[in-house]
């Protein structure tokens, strides 16, 4: 054996497993823990002291290409979506093969230490020389050993109403982009929304790939592109194989017009990506109060049964100042925000930042999972469930990829001098008296 984790806690399962690796990097087998049995003599052990083992987290939306430019050439002022374009724009021009490529990669790396080992990237193409996506191209390549690194063409300024956008698009998708993006809510008619998705959808078909739009993401009631996108996705050969992300407008539907999209977007076999740090953000901001939060229907969609996960999107860039990339992060602050608080909800955020953001990549169930056969690939995560692991933000004990570790976090507990006891050591866990 190449790798043995033992006593580890896995998610719907009872008791306490031992996780098994093979040479190849792949798991072997999982079988119950006996404390009695002694461990191997070669390989690599990991005492896992009933911590849980999961399979890695996934980001089903980040922007790597925008990422860590925060301030340049100038702080957003306002915090707003509409000063962010502009900051952004001016930043757009400065992009060199070098910058993408440094500042994608320390995210990744970011990611990593967070046990994030599936991501996928929007990259803006609406530039001729579509410098971002040739680095991330790079990038892909560099990483995809130990990393999954989808990318996205995501046309910023529109297909249709862009000069050239359908052109920068194809080109995107000939160098070898992944999936096909789409932001019909900017383009400059309701019409110009719905041809740029049918564009996206025959683009996407033709070459076998995903789509993944930019939908709605604005206050407005109005715009309900979303619907044209799941109706797309079931039209065409893409059933399951399309994602709405954002779709913050869904957040001022009227009642009767969202019963008639739960029911649509269950049909059709679409995912969500709602994105709260930004959203939270970006929304509300013509709104006087009451003020609309400017999220998807988390909760309601999820009730539907429609696939649902949660992003990070912005790090560190014209549209969020803050982040590390973290999806323990994410979980928490979309819990809160989608009102996921109930006793049985709190699990649902910790499954929209792994298994379900793994099915928005379309990640196969073999090659995703604590199970036999499977790539091992997975987190030890220093809390027993994913309720403590949101609640204390935990950062992975250890993070292995294909058998191989990539990232260690030695605990660090805080030892505190409270007065009248002896020195004790505080990791904000439950203390039993
Ligand atoms: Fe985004």
């Amino acid at each position: 054996m190449r790798m043995i984790v033992r006593g580890a806690r896995l998610l719907h399962t009872h008791g306490l497993s031992d996780v098994e690796v093979a040479e190849d990097g792949r798991i072997a087998r999982v079988i119950p823990y006996d404390d009695q049995k002694e461990p191997p003599a070669t390989g690599i052990l990991i005492e896992a002291h009933g911590g849980l083992l999961s399979a890695p987290f996934v980001e089903p939306h980040i922007h790597l290409d925008t990422a860590l430019t925060a301030g340049e050439p100038r702080p957003n002022a306002s915090g707003t979506l509409w000063e962010g374009i502009a900051c952004w724009t001016e930043r757009k021009r400065t992009l060199t093969r070098e910058d993408v490529i440094a500042r994608a990669t320390e995210v990744l790396r970011w990611q990593a230490a967070h046990g994030v080992l599936h991501v996928r990237t929007h990259c803006d193409i609406t530039d001729p020389d579509l410098t971002a996506l040739d680095a991330l191209l790079e990038v892909r390549d560099r990483v995809r050993d130990f990393m999954t690194l989808q990318i996205v063409a995501f046309p910023q300024e529109g297909i249709v109403s862009f000069p050239g956008g359908e052109g920068l698009l194809r080109e995107a998708v000939a160098r070898g982009a992944d999936v096909v993006g789409a932001i019909p809510h900017f383009e400059d008619t309701r019409e110009d929304g719905v041809a740029s998705l049918h564009t996206a959808f025959a683009l996407a078909e033709e070459h076998g790939l995903r789509v993944d739009a930019h939908c709605d993401e604005i206050d407005d009631e109005q715009s309900r592109f979303v619907e044209v996108l799941a109706t797309l996705a079931m039209r065409s050969g893409l059933r399951g194989r399309a994602t709405a992300s954002h779709t913050t407008a869904m957040g001022s539907y009227n009642g009767a017009y969202s019963y008639k999209l739960q029911r649509l977007l269950s049909r059709s076999g679409i995912n969500l990506v709602s994105n709260p740090f930004a959203n939270l953000g970006l929304q509300g901001r013509f709104d006087a109060y009451p003020k609309r939060r400017g999220l998807t229907q988390v909760k309601e969609m999820l009730a539907a049964g429609v696939n649902v996960a949660f992003g990070h999107d912005d790090v560190m860039d014209p549209w969020n100042a803050l982040g590390t990339a973290n999806p323990l992060q994410t979980a928490l602050v979309g819990l809160y925000a989608a009102q996921l608080t109930g006793g049985d909800e709190v699990p649902l955020a910790f499954s929209m930042v792994t298994e379900r953001a793994a099915r928005v990549l379309g990640l196969a169930e073999t090659e995703y999972g604590i199970t036999a056969g499977a790539p091992a690939s997975f987190v030890l995560l220093p809390a027993p469930t994913p309720e403590e692991a949101i609640r204390r933000q935990v950062r992975p004990r250890y993070v292995v990829s294909r058998g191989t570790v990539l990232a260690e976090t030695p605990p660090a507990p805080t030892r505190l001098n409270w007065p009248g006891e002896p020195p004790s050591e505080v990791d904000f866990g439950r203390r039993l008296r």
